[in-house]
């Protein structure tokens, strides 16, 4: 079978202009191993962004791979309405134990983004049952918080959301990092305002924006004045991405509300959760009739072998003390991307933790820089993808020093090369 025609001819990739795709060579996976990913030409590359940030032990774990194994010999799914299972039972526990302190509850999804869609229609409708009508929420200007129509509105990237304005309901945006805008915002409108959402420390997909030290506790601390929810989405900065197991713990902060996804299965398969605290749960507890229920469950929340591969991924953390061996990693990295900085055509290098955006400069739009730079370092052996024009390293927290050295360098060469064809070009164009 011809793979790549059949992809040109059937697949809609997401996020992606397929006419732009289909005028390049595709890279069709077909294998991976610990933090390599192989394609069908057996060429092996270095999985820069742990497969859009998810992948945690690396792939092929041995240790993740008999768990999911094991559990396919007893069910594959089976539902939460109306029934339970272990792996979705041992899990929850697991998850209020490492969670920050008040999170008890835990409530199943499948993706970061229904991960967020449930808290913001928890908080809706906690405030509604406490017989406040609460429409409002605040987020961040170039906040990321999902592809759901919900998610999508307290989103703040105008590139993935203007569009929809139309079918959004209205969002108040605080300016990101600015805990005087925040209560500028609380101040006149906390009685409208359900909940304030934010991505703790670090706001991935608007390109790793950096919060300055202090910022998330503000904002906690703003919410309890004005008796406002916090809602914090984790789906990128949970599992250790920022050195510590949530991003929270960096500022001892514990919201109402915690989204994580992504990295719970270590990138094996689709799980999310929302966690809550005893006074949320308990404003929807009632008689039937009352009707103060959550009406909300997808087909594979907590799906049994999703949950097996959490479970794996979460003792692997304790095994391999994963969050202790970090550390060096981080500051290594840090190390090595310091003469990146400096390079011509590099704006700035954002960084927390595992989590770095690299800002080039001086493209215009249809150069499509950052895209050529994951061209050329793929060529040299490394996935990575972009947003805009800036380069995304976000490696697995698995990842050996020497493969964490050579990432850095394929990035490096990659964008000399780029910024070099673009000298040229300019060149030639006098
Ligand atoms: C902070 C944050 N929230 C939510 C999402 C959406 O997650 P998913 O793609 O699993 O729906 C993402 C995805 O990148 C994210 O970074």
């Amino acid at each position: 079978m011809d793979l790549v025609a059949a992809d040109r001819n059937h697949l809609w990739h997401p996020f992606t202009q397929q006419q732009g795709w289909a005028e390049e060579e595709p890279v069709i996976i077909e294998s991976a191993d610990r933090c390599e990913l192989v394609d069908t030409d057996g060429n092996r590359y270095i999985d820069g962004v742990s497969s859009l940030w998810c992948n945690v032990h690396g792939h092929r774990h041995p240790a993740i791979d008999v768990a999911v194994r094991e559990q396919m010999d007893r069910v594959s799914h089976s539902t939460m309405l109306g029934l339970s299972h272990r792996p979705a039972i041992e899990l929850a526990q697991r998850l209020v134990e490492i969670a920050p302190p008040g999170l008890t509850r835990v409530f199943y999804s499948d993706s970061g983004s229904t991960a967020t869609e449930v808290a913001l229609k928890m908080a809706f409708q906690f405030w509604h049952q406490q017989g406040e009508r609460r429409t409002r929420f605040i987020s961040l200007r170039d906040a990321y918080h999902g592809d759901t129509i919900g998610s999508v509105s307290v989103g703040g990237i105008d590139l993935f959301h203007a569009a929809y304005r139309p079918l959004l309901f209205e969002t108040l945006h605080a300016e990101p990092g600015d805990a005087a805008d925040m209560e500028r915002l609380l101040g006149e409108h906390a009685g409208d305002v359900a909940a304030v959402i934010v991505e703790p420390l670090v706001q991935g997909a608007a390109g790793m924006i950096v919060h300055p030290e202090g910022y998330l506790r503000a904002v906690r601390e703003l919410c309890d004045r004005h008796d406002v929810l916090l809602i914090c989405d984790e789906v990128a900065t949970g599992f250790g991405r920022t050195g510590r197991m949530f991003a929270c713990e960096h500022e001892d902060v514990a919201p109402d509300l915690m989204c994580v996804a992504k990295g719970i299965t270590g990138g094996y398969l689709p799980l999310a959760a929302t966690l809550t605290t005893e006074r949320i749960y308990e404003g929807f507890l009632g008689r039937h009739e009352e009707f103060r229920t959550f009406f909300h469950g997808h087909t594979y929340t907590g799906n049994p072998l999703a949950c097996a591969a959490a479970l794996a991924t979460l003792r692997l953390f304790e095994q391999e003390h994963t969050i202790e061996r970090l550390q060096d990693k981080i500051a290594l990295m840090r190390e090595l991307l310091e003469p990146v900085a400096a390079m011509p055509g590099v704006a700035e290098v954002r960084r927390r933790g595992f989590m770095t955006g690299i800002e080039l400069e001086g493209f215009p739009v249809e150069a499509r820089a950052g895209h050529q730079v994951t061209l050329a370092a793929r060529r040299r052996g490394a996935i990575i993808r972009p947003l805009g024009d800036t380069v995304i390293l976000m490696p697995p927290l698995a990842i050996t020093p020497r493969e964490l050295r050579r990432l850095v360098s394929i990035t490096s060469a990659a964008i000399a090369e780029v910024v070099d064809a673009s000298a040229a070009d300019l060149a030639v164009a006098a």
